[in-house]
């Protein structure tokens, strides 16, 4: 069979892993390919610098290991895409822009398989891109763009194609989760451990996505689509981020033997599904808890085969780098077999006013007698069946207590704060904290 040749867009740190990876294993990936898998040119605006972090030979870049102007690195982006012996492109620049979409459209036009990291990219623009993709029989490879290394893509698109998914639940955002354990083991404040995260390099330069949600969300929406067969626009995806989870918060959480995680979490119900990202009070009996640092770990819920769990790194260079190979491998060896399909279905989403979820409600209020039985009067009044309520956490003179409650919905949760604030105007000293319970 003849060569399959590999172009790389962006040496930076997922784009210089993939290219170390591919001149240290040439030899075994094209082993595993059934063909020579050559790794033929990278565009890269700095290349110097690439070459030297990742020790690659310099006349693997256009214009030798000058660094390029914008100009010039369009001018060779055009000479990839004209190439008529290059036969997939790795996009690692990064971006959900118009350029960007662009040039992953034009490679599938180009007829080159496309194999990006870029989960922003395919969350909010994925279809055009896929779709390009179908009618020019090219494969587009994203395993890196869900949690790093872990193979959740290829362990649902391929492994579990025998089977019927009930629910995923997963720890996606390495970041996030090395914060919330620092908070939890480390006793830091959420600013503390922010900090540590950025210098040791773990959040991203701009965290914001990291903290709010969305990096995550952007995974789940990618995976909704392979387990489930639905697409779902960012807008339509629940999220919630970690940024008002205290310190209180946590020392609550240990106390009812739970760690509190920035949870992705689907779930098909009669014919119709459930999902959001959002912390949760995730019990320590649940392998979830245990999960620490950046490292990311999916739940996955089968009709037949039951529980799996998989557990790895979610970022880092040569661990993101490893899925983009993986990918390469996949396309060299079955090109266009292996284009994304899933079944299309047209389930409805619910959202968490009609979905039944075990929820903990936390009420600041002052502290005097009595309060604690009008709240409990009012959860009653809504018909939610209360599992536990706490002991008053005291200070100064104002207490705060929690509810954990059998499974109710938001819409449940949200008349009775609306019947306490309504029957007291002045009880509730702050907007109650809502967390839902992860058993
Ligand atoms: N910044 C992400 C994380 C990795 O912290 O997990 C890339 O999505």
């Amino acid at each position: 069979m003849k060569d399959f040749n590999v172009a790389i867009l962006g040496c930076g740190t997922v784009g210089g892993g993939v290219a170390r990876i591919m001149s240290e294993l040439q030899e075994e990936i094209s082993n595993r390919a059934s063909r020579k898998i050559n790794l033929r040119k990278i565009v890269e605006l700095t290349p110097d610098s690439a070459a030297k972090r990742f020790s690659l030979p310099t006349d693997l870049f256009y214009g030798h290991g000058k660094n390029l102007t914008g100009e010039e690195a369009e001018h060779y982006i055009k000479e990839v895409l004209e190439a008529e012996d290059i036969d997939l492109v790795v996009e690692t620049i990064g971006g959900s822009n118009d350029y960007i979409e662009n040039l992953a459209v034009k490679v599938c036009e180009a007829k080159k398989h496309l194999v990006t990291a870029n989960k922003a990219l395919l969350a909010e623009r994925g279809k055009a891109i896929f779709d390009t993709a179908k009618t020019n029989d090219v494969t587009v490879g994203f395993e890196a763009a869900v949690c790093g290394a872990i193979p959740i893509i290829k362990t649902i698109k391929e492994s579990f194609t025998g089977d019927s998914i009930i629910s995923l639940s997963g720890i996606m955002n390495g970041t996030s989760n090395y914060i919330l354990s620092m908070m939890q083991n480390e006793g830091m404040e959420f600013e503390e451990a922010l900090k540590l995260a950025q210098e040791n390099g773990y959040a991203e330069t701009d965290p914001t996505l990291d903290i709010n949600g969305y990096d995550a969300g952007h995974k789940l929406v990618i995976l909704l689509k392979l387990a489930f067969g639905v697409d779902i626009a960012m807008d339509e995806l629940s999220i919630g981020g970690i940024e008002n989870i205290s310190r209180e918060d946590i020392e609550f959480a240990e106390e009812i033997n739970c760690k509190i995680k920035l949870i992705c979490y689907a779930k098909k119900i009669d014919g119709k599904i459930y999902a959001t990202v959002c912390p949760m009070m995730v019990k320590n009996s649940n392998f979830l808890s245990g999960v620490k640092g950046v490292t990311n770990a999916v739940r996955v819920v089968n009709k037949y085969s039951g529980k799996h769990i998989l557990l790895g790194a979610g970022a880092g260079s040569f661990e993101t780098a490893s899925s983009i190979v993986a990918d390469i491998v996949f396309a060299a060896k079955y090109s266009e077999r292996g284009q994304v399909s899933y079944d299309k279905q047209s389930l409805d989403f619910i959202d968490a006013s009609h979905f039944e979820f075990p929820y903990i409600m936390t009420f600041e209020t002052a502290d005097v007698p009595g309060i604690t039985g009008l709240v409990t009067t009012s959860v009653g009044h809504q018909n939610i069946n209360i599992d536990t309520v706490s002991h008053n956490r005291h200070k100064k003179d104002r207490a705060t207590f929690s509810i954990a409650t059998m499974p109710c919905t938001m819409l449940q949760i949200e008349k009775t704060i609306a019947e306490i604030t309504n029957n007291n105007p002045d009880l509730l000293l702050s907007t109650p904290k809502v967390i839902p319970i992860l058993y």
